[in-house]
């Protein structure tokens, strides 16, 4: 077992860190505050080859592991995580699905672009009926013959507005339940393909998120990912690994919360000592690395996993998970030893504990979790 990063990662930590510190951290709190998408950071993101991390270097992307991508994950959303959820979903949900699932006129088309960051991409499967049960979708591709006739509305879409490429499940064989379902790529500008407007959210508002709506949008047979009624089992596949993104967001967001938290306790004094001197602090920091740590790891593992193709649903839901509860729990910790302070702007903690939030909620809740590790646990 080896528990040491590798030259390179060590590599893409520093780089991730860099990048986070000198291009996302300058104006967070304003992008937050005005709910203004980094369009400018996500551009050198993608010079910087971090929106196809795992892509091979014939797809425009890095060749990089799924271990690199935990490290970026978590080093961006230490600082920003309404920019590492643009990473995480044009990674994870985009071109991770379509490298492993589609065609080769599909990846020349639209995941070379993608991986090389000149367009951004967004994963549609929710709807206002169908979050957590995800089988049932009311959005139809009625088959047409040479097209599909796309119809239906999705929500709480990231990058809504501001990818070039959807992918957007939709039902086509009502009959056949969730194994008739169909993964559709459509472009923005297809005629009947409108944008609802944007979601003001409690955290990550520096991100895009929207409604779609769908009418009479003829989507050729040549965009379909897989097989008839693939479009099911493409989503959980691709969630799986989106899991390992999200559970990198959220350990990111608890790890920016403490080092944040272990900063203010060396520097302020209190009862004649600094906060980092009393022991009730202290014992505060110790819980807040040692769940950190824990995270750390179980992201690491589901990645690894990932990397030697061996089966990682179970090892990506308990890293989500956990991680997306330590995120909770420790920028709430993180307000408290701040104090007044933590409850202001201008001191990070209040946004990453708004921003926690939403990593117990989006690519299946907690308890969504809590049934994939459970059907492993019993069967
Ligand atoms: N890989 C491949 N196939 C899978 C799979 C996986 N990981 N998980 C399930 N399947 C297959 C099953 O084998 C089954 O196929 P067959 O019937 O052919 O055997 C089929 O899918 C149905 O599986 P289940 O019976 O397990 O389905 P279920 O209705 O019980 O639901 C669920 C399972 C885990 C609850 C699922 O619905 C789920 O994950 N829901 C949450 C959805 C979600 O995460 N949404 C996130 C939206 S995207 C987002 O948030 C992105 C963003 O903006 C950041």
């Amino acid at each position: 077992m080896q528990f040491e990063l590798t030259e390179e990662q060590l590599m893409i930590r520093q780089a991730a860190r860099d990048f986070a510190q000198t291009e996302l951290k300058p104006g967070v709190i304003e992008r937050d505050e005005h709910q203004k998408f980094p369009a400018e950071q996500i551009k050198k993101l993608g010079e910087l080859g971090f929106l196809g991390m795992m892509v091979s270097p014939e797809y425009g992307g890095s060749g990089m592991d799924a271990i690199s991508y935990s490290i970026v994950m978590e080093e961006l959303s230490k600082v920003d995580a309404s920019a590492s959820v643009v990473v995480s979903v044009n990674n994870s949900l985009v071109c991770y699905g379509l490298e492993k699932y589609g065609n080769e006129a599909q990846k020349q088309k639209y995941l070379i672009p993608l991986a090389q960051g000149q367009v951004i991409g967004a994963f549609c499967l929710s709807e206002p009926e169908a979050g957590s049960d995800a089988t049932s979708q009311q959005t139809t591709a009625i088959d047409m013959g040479d097209y599909y006739l796309l119809n239906g509305t999705k929500n709480w879409i990231t990058n809504g507005s501001t990818a070039s490429t959807y992918i957007v499940m939709a039902q086509t064989d009502a009959s056949k339940k969730h194994r008739g379902i169909n993964a559709l790529i459509i472009e923005k500008g297809m005629q009947g393909f409108t944008v609802g407007p944007k979601e003001n959210k409690m955290g990550i508002r520096g991100s895009d998120t929207h409604s779609l709506m769908f009418t009479d949008v003829k989507v050729p047979k040549e965009n379909r990912i897989g097989e008839e009624g693939f479009g099911f089992k493409f989503a959980m596949a691709t969630l799986e690994g989106g899991r390992i993104g999200i559970a990198s967001q959220a350990l990111g967001i608890a790890a920016g919360a403490y080092e944040l938290s272990v900063q203010y306790a060396k520097d302020r004094k209190a009862f004649g000592k600094t906060l980092a001197d009393l022991q009730a602090i202290q014992f505060k920091l110790a819980d807040m690395a040692t769940e950190i740590e824990a995270a750390r790891l179980l992201c690491y593992r589901a990645a690894w996993l990932k990397d030697n193709h061996l089966p990682y649903a179970q090892a990506a839901s308990m890293a989500k998970l956990f991680a997306s509860e330590t995120a909770m729990r420790t920028t709430v910790e993180a307000v408290q030893i701040h104090g007044g302070y933590g409850f202001v702007k201008e001191y990070h903690v209040e946004r990453l504990m708004r921003d926690a939030k939403i990593t117990q909620i989006y690519e299946g809740t907690s308890e969504i979790q809590r049934i994939v590790i459970s059907r492993e646990v019993l069967k």
